[in-house]
């Protein structure tokens, strides 16, 4: 039996970036006691109880803005309820304004071995125009002292498509954060979510952000530095030295076993026959009375998801397990194009993209699909 990716939800930040759409609520502090007893009880009363694991993702919302008293006890119960493996990665997601040595410090005693800071960008100014409560000065700040105190894999995330945006601002940002020592970059291109502040600014001034085309470029340029300064396109989105590849978001994108505790945790698990996706409900109450959405997923999401989770990779797909679940895809007309374009190509039995053309990945997934999809 595979082992089990564990991850857990802590829905509760100090303040919501303008961008930010994710299922994170400031101004509840008051529901944070009800929250962790019953994200406990639900730990405990899983039914995959006793099944060995080997990677927790600890994320939010902003985990590290809760007393860390709360993230010891969510590890000490999974560690009482499964079997946490000795080499287990343990990640916790920390906003860099809201952690001190003694919770670093807490971090590590309960054996938490990787710390996700969401940087975002290293200009004031934008992290300004986006609502963040941090500065340039406490995000390096935060990963020096994670660095002293002993964490060696650390990621930073960034965003690109942010205000004020420019090559030059970037790429300075990702060599700042490569001489601090992280060894893993996230770099998420802004997704603008109706709803949101930023919605509605862009809305008004659509010069408010730059435009697609020049973030892609800007994506492309960064991939190349972080390529050449030893950092490897591992996902779309994710870079790392050789070795500090996130095995938990690994699971996420090969189709691997995970469970996913708390309010809009997600869990996938596999079957002989069908697949089942579960969705904790997003809001306090639902979540506190049970609700959750189960489907199902047939032959033709199975499909879909292992070309867009692949292609997404630098791993690719296989054409033999498409094939098993019929189709081929060889037959798609597209595919023979984008082969001859070489847009696409074949190692062994894998199909992968090639990276000059990640920036259009969606594109290309699309149009791999089935075409009766
Ligand atoms: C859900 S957040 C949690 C981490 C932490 N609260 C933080 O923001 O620093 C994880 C990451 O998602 C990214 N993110 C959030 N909203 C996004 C959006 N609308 N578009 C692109 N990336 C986004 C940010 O880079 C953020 O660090
Ligand atoms: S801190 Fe992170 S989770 Fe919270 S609102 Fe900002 S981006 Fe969203």
């Amino acid at each position: 039996m595979s082992k089990l990716g564990i991850y857990v939800h802590i829905p509760f930040c100090e303040s919501k970036c303008l961008y930010c759409d994710f299922a994170s609520f400031s101004g509840a502090e008051n529901k944070q006691e009800q929250y962790f007893q019953f994200l406990l009880n639900e730990i405990k009363g899983s039914q995959y109880k006793g099944r060995e694991v080997d990677t927790i993702f600890i994320g939010g919302g902003t985990p590290s803005c809760v007393k860390p008293d709360y993230i010891e006890s969510v590890l000490r119960t999974i560690k009482e309820t499964f079997v946490l493996l000795d080499d287990a990665e343990i990640t916790i997601e920390c906003n860099p304004n809201s952690v001190d040595e003694r919770k670093l410090s807490l971090y590590k005693t309960c054996g938490i071995n990787r710390i996700s800071f969401g940087v975002q960008s290293l200009q004031d100014e934008t992290l300004k125009k986006i609502g963040r409560l941090h500065n340039r000065d406490m995000a390096l700040g935060a990963i020096a002292l994670a660095r002293r105190l002993g964490f060696n894999n650390i990621n930073a995330d960034l965003m690109l498509g942010l205000p004020n945006a420019t090559e030059e601002k970037v790429l300075s940002d990702a060599e700042i954060l490569i001489g601090y020592g992280v060894t893993h970059i996230s770099a998420y291109m802004l997704q603008v979510e109706q709803g949101t502040p930023l919605f509605e600014l862009i809305r008004k001034d659509p010069e408010f952000v730059p435009s697609d085309d020049e973030s892609v470029i800007i994506y492309e340029k960064l991939a190349n530095f972080l390529e050449k300064n030893g950092f490897l396109r591992y996902e779309i989105s994710n870079f790392a030295k050789t070795g500090y590849e996130c095995k938990h978001n690994l699971k996420y994108w090969s189709g691997e076993d995970y469970i996913g505790f708390g309010l809009a945790a997600h869990s996938l698990i596999r079957g002989k026959k069908v697949d089942q996706r579960i969705a904790n409900s997003k809001n306090f109450e639902e979540y506190f009375a049970e609700k959750k959405t189960i489907d199902k997923l047939y032959v033709t999401d199975k499909i879909v998801e292992k070309i867009m989770l692949g292609l997404r990779c630098k791993l690719g797909f296989s054409q033999r397990e498409l094939e098993s679940l019929g189709y081929v895809v060889k037959r798609n007309r597209n595919f023979k194009k984008f082969l001859e374009q070489g847009i696409i190509f074949e190692d062994g039995d894998r199909v992968k993209i090639n990276p000059k053309y990640y920036g259009v990945s969606n594109y290309i997934i699309v149009n791999l699909l089935p075409e009766d999809f």
